[in-house]
């Protein structure tokens, strides 16, 4: 009995993280196109030449870290120092997790 509670507790918790993770890769896929990102880093994250770098496959921790280090200027770059701007917390989490879920070249 104590199993079953803890199984069907377990697999609530998990279908809930799965389902927000849908929803900030779809919030993400939109942010793509609306932003401009697939200009540069594609649609499924393969960039669209040598020096544009694949974002398709990284850790969505890694790519929230360069996008908040981008918009800092810790990370200085001129190109994606423009894109990063205006980007909210919100915003660069839900394009990390839509690049992170595309599969890796
Ligand atoms: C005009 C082309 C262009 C656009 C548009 C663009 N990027 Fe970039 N992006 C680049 C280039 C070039 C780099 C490599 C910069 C460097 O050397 O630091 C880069 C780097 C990155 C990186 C770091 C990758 C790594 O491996 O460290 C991330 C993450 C990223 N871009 C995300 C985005 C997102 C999200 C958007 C949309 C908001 C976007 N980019 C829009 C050109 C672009």
């Amino acid at each position: 009995m104590k199993y079953q509670i803890l199984t069907a507790a377990l697999l609530a918790a998990f279908s809930a993280s799965v389902m927000a993770n849908e929803k900030a890769i779809q919030s993400g896929s939109e942010l793509a196109q609306v932003k401009g990102c697939i200009g540069c880093h594609g649609m499924d994250g393969i960039g669209i030449g040598p020096t544009f770098p694949n974002l398709a496959g990284q850790h969505s921790s890694y790519l929230v870290e360069q996008l908040r280090h981008y918009r800092s200027g810790y990370r200085p770059n001129a190109i994606m120092a423009g894109q990063a701007t205006n980007l909210t917390d919100a915003e660069i989490f839900d394009l990390a997790s839509y690049y992170a879920s595309k599969p890796a070249p």
